[in-house]
């Protein structure tokens, strides 16, 4: 397995604040799929300072932290059974990336929101897990049982390839509902705590 690409911007860490840091790259057109992003970051952030789990928008990416991050986690809403147009955009963009192998080695993840129950969304996972094999990422999923299949659930859609959240037709601060908000919170807990388990000794200094 190759060696996650080590974070210079985590370079001031202090001994007990992990040397790692997380990027969620995510489209999202109406504001659920970015609520969606905002849990998983702040999952991470049970593990990691602000600083070292950011969100980042497709259309304002930051290539330089993408670059140095250590877990990219991709997340887009589901059009037409695919990533949106912007997301795919997005992955063309990283092709040069993918010659020069640039994010081989590092983790990688992600998240699929849509109006429908199921919607086919497994297929944007599976898109995307396709692409980060393309880079030569390591992939993480999502090892949560489902509690239960109502509103309040975690993992109430089943999904372990990565995370499914579902938004009816309301705004962000409401819908995906609970369930989902808090599957997503515990994803980014468990990708942070993944990431930093796994964290090679070369990068801890
Ligand atoms: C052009 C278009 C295609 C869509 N295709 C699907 C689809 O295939 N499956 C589905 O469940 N929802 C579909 N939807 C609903 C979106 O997934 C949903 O509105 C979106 O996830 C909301 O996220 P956002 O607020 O982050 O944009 C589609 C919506 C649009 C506008």
């Amino acid at each position: 397995m190759n060696t996650p690409v080590k974070s210079s911007l985590t370079s001031t860490s202090t001994d007990n604040v992990p040397n790692v840091s997380i990027a969620v790259i995510f489209h999202s057109n109406y504001g659920h799929t970015k609520r969606v992003a905002e849990a998983i970051v702040k999952g991470a952030h049970q593990q990691l300072p602000a600083s070292q789990a950011k969100i980042v928008d497709v259309h304002d990416v930051d290539w330089e932290y993408l670059d140095q991050a250590d877990l990219l986690v991709f997340g887009s809403a589901v059009y037409m059974g695919s990533v949106t147009a912007e997301f795919k955009t997005f992955m063309d963009e990283t092709s040069k990336r993918w010659y020069h192998r640039t994010w081989e080695g590092k983790w990688a993840a992600a998240f699929a929101n849509s109006g429908g129950l199921s919607g086919d969304k497994l297929a944007v996972l599976q898109q995307i897990s396709l692409y980060a094999m393309q880079h030569g990422m390591n992939w993480i999923g999502l090892p949560l049982m489902p509690t239960g299949h109502e509103a309040h659930d975690l993992n109430r859609l089943s999904s372990f390839l990565g995370l499914m959240t579902q938004s009816l037709d309301g705004p962000p601060e409401e819908t995906p509902g609970p369930g989902d908000i808090d599957t997503a919170i515990w994803f980014g807990d468990h990708l942070a705590k993944t990431i930093i388990k796994h964290q090679p000794a070369s990068t801890k200094s």
